[in-house]
């Protein structure tokens, strides 16, 4: 017979006053829902007790109305009352206390599978170091960034167009040797320079500009210690109404003693770029030896760095710039050798090469 059952009758066939036939049955109760408990094994089964006895509504304890009011003789509902809540309020802690113990039991058994080994030395998560491209790359923009320039950039892969074309090097130009480069497809090559980004720049924006562009270029050319078939180059490019190449040279002074400190000089030789007119070399005074002569600049005393010159006003035609308004300045040069002479590093391979005992030097 089903629990409910047995209350109900034992409740109708109470007599009038049989107090003690009401604490008799709650008795019992508690003494089958203590074994019940006891004998639970999960938290599942813990949670099946839950519903049939405490059940939000039709538990057997909390249905009060139909399982105990009713049926009880009406002298006696006040007795009932008062000890079926004393039964329910037991068997919700009786439960809560039997739930904390059977959580206590998996969680042991789950700590005698996955053993801590608090002794066991931990990760260690590798730091990374700044590359030393990347750190002059930052320290040249600051530089410019503080001299109002803004920094602009452009495809690797570039149309012949861009990269020689519109620079003034029409297809059988002999400058185009030294710079020799993988062609993709078609019209397309891997820039040889930084130099096109001055006329997608120019193409997409009007004067005054005052713009650097950072970035890889790649050569035909054998890997040693100064040459690599991918380098770094920084363009930079001014164009406004009155500008001369008075301020080219204070300008690259100004960068030159920025980076390199203050008791660097820049010498400017006339030199032949397609793209620039007049165009020059520009050499600053060897950081070594001051200009004494030595080992790293060939006992001459000056470090070539930089070609420069005026923008040729060829290139205006090609950007639809008017060339009796405007005029502008041009450089650029290698970051990869800004970075060698800085640090000391004298072959550049190395900075290719991800040798974590060489890149970790540089933080
Ligand atoms: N683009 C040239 C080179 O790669 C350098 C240069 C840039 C010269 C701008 C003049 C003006 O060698």
């Amino acid at each position: 017979m089903k629990v409910e059952e047995q209350v109900r009758q034992t409740l109708e066939g109470l007599g009038v006053g049989d107090e003690a036939g009401v604490a008799g049955l709650f008795d019992g109760l508690r003494t089958q829902i203590e074994r019940e408990l006891a004998g639970l094994a999960s938290a599942d089964a813990g949670e099946q007790f839950r519903i049939r006895w405490l059940g939000r509504k039709q538990g057997l304890l909390t249905a009060a109305n139909d399982n105990w009011l009713k049926p009880a003789p009406p002298a006696l509902k006040r007795a009932v009352g008062r000890l079926l809540n004393e039964v329910k309020r037991q068997a919700e802690q009786s439960l809560e206390a039997r739930r904390r113990e059977l959580d206590a039991g998996s969680e042991t058994a789950r700590l005698a599978v996955q053993r801590l080994d608090v002794t066991l030395p931990g990760l260690r998560r590798p730091i990374g170091a700044r590359h030393p491209v990347q750190i002059v790359i930052d320290e040249v923009q600051e530089i410019f960034l503080s001299m109002g320039y803004s920094v602009e950039e452009g495809p690797e892969i570039e149309s012949d167009y861009y990269n020689f074309e519109a620079l003034n090097m029409p297809r059988e130009h002999p400058a185009r040797d030294t710079q020799a480069t993988l062609y993709v497809a078609g019209d397309y090559l891997l820039r040889t320079h930084t130099s096109p980004v001055q006329i997608r720049t120019m193409e997409k924006m009007q004067p005054p500009l005052r713009v650097i562009a950072p970035g890889r270029v790649y050569r035909r050319d054998n890997p040693d210690a100064t040459h690599s078939f991918m380098f770094h180059q920084v363009e930079g490019f001014a164009v406004d109404t009155n500008i001369t190449f008075c301020d080219l040279k204070g300008t690259l002074d100004y960068f030159f003693k920025r980076f390199y400190g203050e008791q660097v000089q820049t010498r400017f030789r006339p030199s032949f770029f397609p793209f620039t007119e007049p165009s020059a070399e520009v050499d600053i005074s060897c950081i070594f030896c001051s200009g004494a002569g030595c080992r790293k600049c060939k006992q001459s005393g000056w470090i070539e760095l930089f070609g420069a010159g005026m923008i040729d006003p060829a290139l205006y035609g090609f950007v639809k710039y008017d060339e009796r308004k405007y005029s502008g300045f041009a450089f650029g040069g290698g970051i990869d050798r800004l970075a060698m002479l800085r640090y000391g590093i004298e072959d550049i391979q190395l900075l290719f090469q991800g040798d974590l005992r060489f890149l970790q030097q540089f933080r």
